[in-house]
């Protein structure tokens, strides 16, 4: 499989002491950063509990939807390995795939790379009683495209003085837009690909992108910053959520697409309280 190794050489010969160090340890309470609220993973049977729970809740949501003809777009975004996957999975899983579909579109092809850059994500957005969540979107102009110099700087400037508006005419069309960032520290990130190095059930998601990015922390750092302060918008604010407890992280994820949304019979106990110490604006974002 190709990039298998190509972590494992990373974390030997490139990656910075501590790095190292925190990995070598093993241990959640040394990996999880000292800025992150908790020591440790919340336990399965609670994470499991409250689990079914959000899924009935989004089960009754889609019945809403279709009922009343809403629109529903749920765009996640993160670094590599931030736990998208994992929370799309869980936030579909009991849902029909007609009306809650995932669209994870592939790197422009080279006819899409001369349209208005927003212009194939626009096909995709969601009809009336549907839910469409973007596994990466249109922020891939924010973030890893400058980052490995796949558009020029003059693309992206234009880029984010669109967005606000292209944001804008969405909410304003009525569509229901929650925009969920998935932020995942070093030390995790790391082990997560490691992990993925190791399973022969998840090597297909490494990528060259992903291995090259190992080496692309601070750039990414400062990419993310300035796209999330320039597309914080009131019509489209972000939720940030800190995913280094990946269960804490899909709890928060689902909880705050349900609550984004009216629906009948909404059992307000069922999806309980969010957890603002990993959830909330993009004050949270760490590294
Ligand atoms: P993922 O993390 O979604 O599994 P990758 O880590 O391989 O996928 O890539 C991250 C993102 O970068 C993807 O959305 C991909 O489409 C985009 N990307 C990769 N190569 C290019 C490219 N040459 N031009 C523009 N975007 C690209
Ligand atoms: P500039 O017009 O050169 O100031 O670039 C605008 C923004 O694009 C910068 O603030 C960077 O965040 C980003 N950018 C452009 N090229 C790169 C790159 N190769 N690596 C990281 N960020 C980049
Ligand atoms: C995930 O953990 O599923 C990621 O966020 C997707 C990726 O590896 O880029």
């Amino acid at each position: 499989m190709p990039f298998v190794g190509d972590i494992t050489k990373f974390l030997n010969e490139e990656a910075p002491a501590e790095l190292r160090a925190a990995i070598a340890a093993r241990k959640k309470d040394e990996i999880l950063s000292p800025s992150y609220p908790y020591r440790a993973e919340m336990s399965k049977k609670d994470y499991e509990a409250q689990m079914e729970r959000l899924q009935i809740e989004l089960v009754k949501m889609l019945w809403d939807l279709k009922a009343t003809g809403k629109r529903l777009a749920v765009v996640f975004e993160g670094r590599d390995a931030a736990g998208k996957g994992g929370t799309i999975k869980r936030l579909t899983e009991n849902l029909n795939p007609r009306s809650a579909y995932v669209v994870a579109l592939p790197k422009p092809s080279e006819r899409e790379a001369t349209q208005w850059y927003f212009q194939r994500y626009v096909d995709w957005l969601p009809a009336a009683g549907e839910i469409a969540i973007f596994d990466r979107s249109w922020y891939n102009r924010g973030v890893v495209e400058p980052v490995f110099g796949f558009c020029t700087p003059v693309q992206r400037r234009h880029f984010f003085a669109q967005l606000p508006d292209f944001e804008k005419m969405l909410v304003e069309e009525g569509i229901i837009l929650v925009k969920i960032w998935l932020s995942v520290d070093r030390a995790e990130q790391l082990l997560r690909f490691l992990e993925r190095e190791a399973d022969p059930r998840k090597q297909w998601k490494l990528s060259w992108v992903d291995v090259e990015g190992l080496k692309k922390w601070q750039p990414y750092t400062e990419a993310i910053a300035e796209t999330l302060a320039c597309s914080d918008t009131r019509h489209a604010p972000w939720t940030v959520i800190r995913s280094d407890d990946k269960m804490r992280a899909r709890i928060a994820a689902i909880q705050t697409v349900l609550n984004a949304v009216d629906y009948a019979k909404k059992d307000l106990q069922a999806i309980g309280k969010v957890d603002k110490s990993i959830c909330g604006g993009i004050k949270l974002l760490n590294g």
